[in-house]
């Protein structure tokens, strides 16, 4: 069912355990690929090389974020050290809040689309005016829907708005990132995903929803619980990757 092309894994924070499964040959850490450190909880900063069911994958475990002070080249260096190795298709996790109702906190949503709102772009200098009509593929997309409802997952499709953070949002930024038609929220993912388009490569992303965007319910947002969640919810990914990626 997957293409035979390499593929790229990014976990994001909590989800760690996703690489439990890989059979590593070979680890590299973000220094020693050139790449600048990341600092944030949850975040290891290496990449793994090795497979997974019978697929060659390269996992970057961790990822660099504008909020840690990084500009968007830094943030996307990863996305192109893969390309370099081969990678074709990159499969890009992330923790988000969720905006919507019949989305709830624990479930897995698959983008659709969307909205770049860290005022920023990895291809500042070129290249120019790439088309972003479908930046997520929609093919392997069916792909991980089929499996998912086979394996009786529950997986939404939805629109991601990508800030820079680091704060969570206010009530009124939720209520405005409604209006404009996100179903989630989080501070990564966008400038990986046009990086990997500019590149040629495939892009399929998922956000972890962790919990309710501020506003959405009674509680206060703690990273700590959006951890938690994540490592409980990454068991599930890790069965939608294998079963997609075959035995
Ligand atoms: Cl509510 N917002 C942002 N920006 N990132 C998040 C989040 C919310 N929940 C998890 N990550």
């Amino acid at each position: 069912m997957a293409d035979p092309l390499a593929l790229g894994i990014v976990l994001g924070s909590g989800l760690g355990p996703l690489a439990d499964r890989v059979v590593v040959r070979d680890t590299i850490s973000f220094a020693d690929a050139g790449l600048p450190s990341s600092s944030v909880q949850g975040h290891a900063g290496r990449f793994l090389i090795g497979s997974l069911g019978s697929r060659e994958v390269i996992v970057m475990q961790g990822r660099i974020h504008l909020y840690e002070g990084h500009g968007a080249k830094a943030v996307t260096a990863g996305i192109r050290w893969m390309h370099d190795r081969g990678v074709r298709h990159v499969i890009l996790t992330n923790a988000a809040g969720t905006l919507n109702e019949s989305h709830a906190p624990g479930t897995w949503m698959m983008l659709a689309d969307h909205l770049n709102l860290t005022g920023t772009s990895p291809l500042e200098g070129g290249p120019h005016f790439i088309d972003m009509t479908r930046v997520y593929d929609e093919a392997a997309a069916g792909e991980f829907q089929a499996v998912a409802s086979r394996l009786g997952i529950t997986l939404h499709q939805g629109v991601y708005a990508g800030l820079r953070g680091p704060q969570y949002e206010t009530p009124a930024e939720i209520r405005m990132l409604r209006t404009l038609g996100a179903d989630a929220v989080g501070m990564s993912t966008v400038l990986e995903a046009i990086q990997a388009r500019a590149l040629g490569m495939k892009v399929t992303a998922f956000s972890c929803l962790t919990n309710w965007a501020a506003g959405m319910s009674p509680e206060l947002l703690d990273h700590s619980d959006v951890l938690a969640t994540g490592k409980a919810a990454a068991d599930e990914m890790l069965r939608l990757l294998e079963e997609w990626c075959g035995s």
